[in-house]
C-alpha cells in the first residue's frame, strides 16, 4: 500500500467517525426550534368593532356552551369562514345549527360577501340558545333558522347554494348530500364535518371520493376530520 492510499484509507475512517458521532447526538427534548422565533399558531385578529362583538360572543359560546352542544373548534370555525369568505358565497346552508357557534363563523364571513345563511336543527332547546347567540352577535338578520328533521325540512330549500356544511346526524350526511347536491352550485363547496376514520359515515366517505364532478380534500384529520368538496364547473 503506498502514502497516498493510507492517507485516502485515514480520511475515509476519519469522514465515517465523524459522521458516527453526529448521528449520536442525542436529539434535543422539546418541540423542534421555532423558525426565526415565530410561533406557528394563530387567532383571529378583529378588523374593526363589528368583527370585536362578533369575536367576543363566539369566545364566549366557546367557554360557556361547548360542552354538551357538540360545538365545532374554533380552528374549525376559522376555517369554515375562510372557506365561505374566499369563495365569496351567498348562502350557506348548514345541517346541525346546535347553539349557533359555527353558525356565527359563517355570518363572519357571509356579512362582507352580503349573504345569508340558513341553518337546521331538529333540537328545539339549542335552536332557542341559537337564537339567542345570533342575536347577541348582532348577526340574525342574516339567518333562517329551521326547526324539525332536517331530512324532511331541507326539502324547503329551491335556491342556489354556495356552501353546504353537514354537521348533524352522521349516518344521514349521504341522504343530505343526494337531497342538496342537485342545489350546490358549480364552484360551490360541500363541507362535512367528523370525517375521521372513527366518525364517518363510509357510504358517504365513498360517494364524495367516487364521484368525477367533486374534488375532495381531507383536512384536519388528526383532529376533527373535515372533507371540503369541491363542485366542479
Ligand atoms: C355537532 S352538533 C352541530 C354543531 C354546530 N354545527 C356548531 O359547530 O356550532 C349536531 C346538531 O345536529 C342536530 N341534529 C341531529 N340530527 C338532526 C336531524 N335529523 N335534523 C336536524 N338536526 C339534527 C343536533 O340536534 C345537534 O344540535
Amino acid at each position: 500500500m503506498n502514502t497516498h492510499h493510507k492517507s485516502l484509507i485515514i480520511l475515509l475512517a476519519l469522514t465515517l467517525l465523524a459522521w458516527t458521532a453526529t448521528a449520536q447526538q442525542p436529539r434535543p427534548k422539546g418541540p423542534p426550534p421555532s423558525q426565526g422565533g415565530i410561533a406557528f399558531t394563530a387567532s383571529t385578529l378583529p378588523k374593526d368593532d363589528t368583527e370585536k362583538k362578533i369575536l367576543a360572543v363566539l369566545a364566549d359560546v366557546n367557554a360557556t356552551q361547548r360542552r354538551g352542544n357538540m360545538t365545532v373548534p374554533e380552528q374549525d370555525g376559522r376555517i369554515l369562514r375562510v372557506l365561505t369568505e374566499s369563495i365569496g358565497a351567498k348562502h350557506v346552508v348548514e345541517i346541525g345549527t346546535s347553539v349557533g357557534y359555527s353558525g356565527t363563523w359563517f355570518c363572519l364571513a357571509l356579512r362582507s360577501t352580503g349573504g345569508k345563511l340558513t341553518t337546521f336543527d331538529i333540537d328545539p332547546d339549542r335552536s332557542a340558545k341559537a337564537r339567542e347567540n345570533f342575536k347577541r352577535a348582532g348577526v340574525d338578520s342574516m339567518v333562517t333558522m329551521v326547526l324539525g328533521d332536517a331530512h324532511e325540512t331541507v326539502t324547503k330549500i329551491k335556491e342556489p347554494i354556495d356552501l353546504l356544511f353537514l354537521d348533524a346526524d352522521k349516518e344521514g350526511y349521504l341522504d343530505y348530500l343526494n337531497k342538496l347536491l342537485p342545489l350546490v352550485r358549480p364552484g360551490g363547496l360541500v363541507v362535512a364535518h367528523n370525517m375521521t376514520q372513527r366518525m364517518a359515515d363510509p357510504r358517504y366517505v365513498k360517494a364524495i371520493t367516487s364521484n368525477p364532478a367533486l374534488e375532495t380534500l381531507f383536512i384536519n384529520m388528526e383532529t376533527s376530520g373535515i372533507a371540503v368538496s369541491l363542485k366542479k364547473r
